[in-house]
């Protein structure tokens, strides 16, 4: 676990003219892994221009190995495409495609048969955290992969809280430990062997003026960056933050 997990989920923005944009604007640093997640149309040409400076990674893919799935993107084709890393349970994918905990286990099970590293996201709704329920909710969401966790050559972990997601409300550097520690424990008791080289990610209104602060705690050992990574300075400040 030496390098910090910085990757950036574009979600359904950027166009071809960013992705060239963007390849050519990051920072290249030792102790930094940058990740971009952009729409899976763009991946191919974003990994011919990736060099050393950072990974492709896809925001989904389909939970079936092949087949009669329209609209769906396979793990190997992923793979295919030049991505090493795959999003997985991303709250929007949770509530605008009804996917559970079975769904993203399923889909984990692909991507890590596909051997690629999913990066699997937790977090919990407001109505849960007030009433003092987000950690029972995170660790379940965490437990429900055991398999995965257990299975995969390299996966992480990412805490989004939903309430923190696109509000520019993030979670204080103090909620975010607490929630990785929680996590920690969690990856412990399902996953001993596994668990102390799982990285556990925040996401969640990150941005150049809060992740220095975030990366101050060793709890926290990547960020998961949705706008400001549309923000080439401000993302390529985001990856300097963690390399300090
Ligand atoms: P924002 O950084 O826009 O809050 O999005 C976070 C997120 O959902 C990343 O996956």
């Amino acid at each position: 676990m030496t390098q910090r997990l910085v990757i950036a989920n574009w979600k359904m923005n950027g166009d071809l003219a960013f992705v060239e944009a963007l390849a050519s604007s990051l920072p290249s640093l030792a102790n930094v892994q940058t990740v971009i997640a952009p729409p899976a149309v763009y991946a191919l040409r974003l990994a011919e221009l990736a060099q050393e400076v950072f990974k492709v990674g896809l925001q989904d893919v389909g939970r079936h190995e092949s087949g009669a799935h329209t609209g769906e993107v396979s793990a190997a084709m992923a793979r295919d495409l030049g991505a090493s890393v795959v999003l997985v349970g991303h709250s929007e994918r949770r509530s605008e495609h009804a996917e559970d905990d079975a769904a993203v286990a399923a889909k984990c099970e692909q991507i890590t048969a596909a051997e690629l590293m999913p990066v699997i996201c937790v977090g919990e709704t407001l109505a849960e955290r007030e009433s003092g329920k987000a950690i029972d909710r995170v660790r379940a969401q965490v437990m429900a992969q055991r398999q995965c966790l257990r299975n995969a050559k390299e996966v992480a972990i990412a805490y989004e809280p939903i309430w923190a997601i696109g509000t520019g409300k993030s979670a204080t550097a103090t909620e975010a430990v607490q929630m990785h520690q929680a996590i920690r424990g969690a990856l412990e008791e399902v996953a001993p062997l596994a668990a102390p080289e799982i990285r556990i990610l925040y996401g969640g209104s990150v941005n150049a003026e809060n992740a220095p602060e975030l990366f101050a705690y060793s709890d926290i050992q990547g960020v998961l960056v949705g706008g400001a990574s549309l923000d080439t300075e401000q993302f390529a400040a985001i990856i300097r933050a963690a390399a300090n």
